[in-house]
């Protein structure tokens, strides 16, 4: 059965990156090297791993593919706590005049001087849940804004890491704007994930505490060097931050980024096809909650204008079905549990990869070596339920 895509080939890609490139300026080399020194002194830090899934491979016509899987990243499910929980302790670290380290105030050893301070953010669930994480242990306080499709489930996540909770009646737009409001009269610390309101501080140092997975799987590659990266995006900060590190490290050499979105939530190809910060065509409606913006990160779209190969807008069923498939592998694959967003960056493999026109315009062919990012595990485990059919522990016990 195929699965409803729309595909764009970037016509502004640039493939060397070089006098024309965008990269330098938005992810930094010394701030990846702030957030890798910052993240890898958080307790309990571990590289998450490298799956090499050769049945899947097979099936798809490709060489090698291999899967970043960030279900187990910090206990908290998602790849969002190296962004969110490195901006909020570096934003508080700030505000105390940078006369402690981050290891400091990321242990809690700054909490009586932080615990009068609130830092504050709107999310679709994973960043608010990674900048609660943040300030809980550092001690700050936290309020988190979410938008009215935001599940009980992850609300009470959140909450459970000591958040105070606003619900905003609107999407998630709209709660990233009433969110940057409040922090300006209150004068709270934003840690905004996008670019769009409160500045490009927060948004800059939470991607390039997500760059930190180019890092850790360049050193589970050991030289390896992907064709192909397939990367999800609702506000374009993941994908900007490992297409644009990639880019930094390998230069001509790096795998040809793709973008998936859910095809309700297309800012990123819509802004492709009209080569220019453009909002979503669709109502935002999609099982893909995380990946639902109706606007792109402009600092994202920076790297992403030239950066990205190319852009597809994927039908919701491609990520349930790669949930599906990859609770239930083939050919001796490892099980694996990933959520709705998670599993769209494999959805939208999987659906190019049986399309003959769309592997050409990729160059997907037998030879092809493709990474793909996982980027959250069952983080509602009850929706994982309904659309897996089974417990996610179960999955991961075979
Ligand atoms: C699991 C997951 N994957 C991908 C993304 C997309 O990240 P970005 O909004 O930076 O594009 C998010 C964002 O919340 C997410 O939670």
């Amino acid at each position: 059965m195929t699965v409803p895509f729309r595909l764009h080939v970037n016509p502004r890609y640039a493939p060397a990156p070089g006098s024309v490139d965008d990269i330098d300026p938005v992810i930094v080399p010394e701030r990846r090297a702030a957030a890798r020194t910052a993240i890898t002194g958080f307790e309990g830090y571990q590289p998450t791993p490298l799956h090499r899934l050769d049945g899947l491979a097979g099936t798809l016509g490709i060489e090698t593919l291999w899967l970043k899987d960030e279900s187990g990243r910090l206990g908290l499910g998602s790849f969002k706590a190296l962004g969110g929980a490195y901006a909020a302790v570096h934003l508080l670290r700030e505000r105390l005049g940078g006369d402690v380290s981050i290891a400091d105030v990321a242990a809690g050893r700054a909490s009586v001087r932080v615990g009068d301070m609130t830092v504050c953010c709107a999310t679709d669930g994973n960043h608010g849940l990674a900048v609660a994480w943040g300030a809980r242990r550092a001690g700050a306080k936290c309020t988190v804004f979410l938008p009215g499709p935001v599940s009980e489930g992850r609300e009470r996540a959140i909450a459970g890491q000591g958040a105070d909770i606003v619900r905003i009646a609107g999407s998630y737009d709209e709660a990233v704007e009433a969110c940057a409001e409040d922090a300006r009269a209150r004068g709270w610390l934003l840690v905004s994930d996008t670019s769009h309101a409160g500045g490009d501080e927060a948004p800059s140092r939470v991607m390039h505490g997500y760059a930190m997975l180019v890092d850790e799987t360049r050193d589970a590659l050991s030289g390896a060097v992907p064709t192909h990266l397939f990367v999800q995006a609702g506000v374009g900060g993941l994908a900007a931050a490992v297409i644009g590190a990639f880019r930094q490290d390998l230069k001509s050499d790096s795998p040809k980024g793709v973008v998936v979105e859910p095809m309700t939530a297309d800012c990123l190809y819509q802004s492709a096809v009209n080569g220019k910060p453009s909002p979503a065509s669709g109502d935002l409606d999609t099982v893909m909650a995380c990946l639902a913006a109706a606007e792109v990160s402009p600092l994202a779209w920076q790297v992403l204008a030239r950066g990205a190969f190319a852009f597809t807008a994927l039908d919701d069923d491609g990520a349930t079905d790669a949930m599906r498939f990859a609770a239930a592998p083939i050919g001796g694959d490892p099980p694996l549990v990933l959520g709705e967003s998670g599993a769209a960056s494999l959805g939208g493999l999987m659906a190019v990869a049986g399309d003959a026109e769309a592997r050409e315009a990729l160059g997907l062919s037998e030879a092809s070596r493709v990474l793909v990012i996982g980027s959250e595990g069952a983080t509602d485990p009850d929706i994982y339920r309904r659309i897996v059919g089974r417990d996610p522990a179960a999955v991961m016990a075979g």
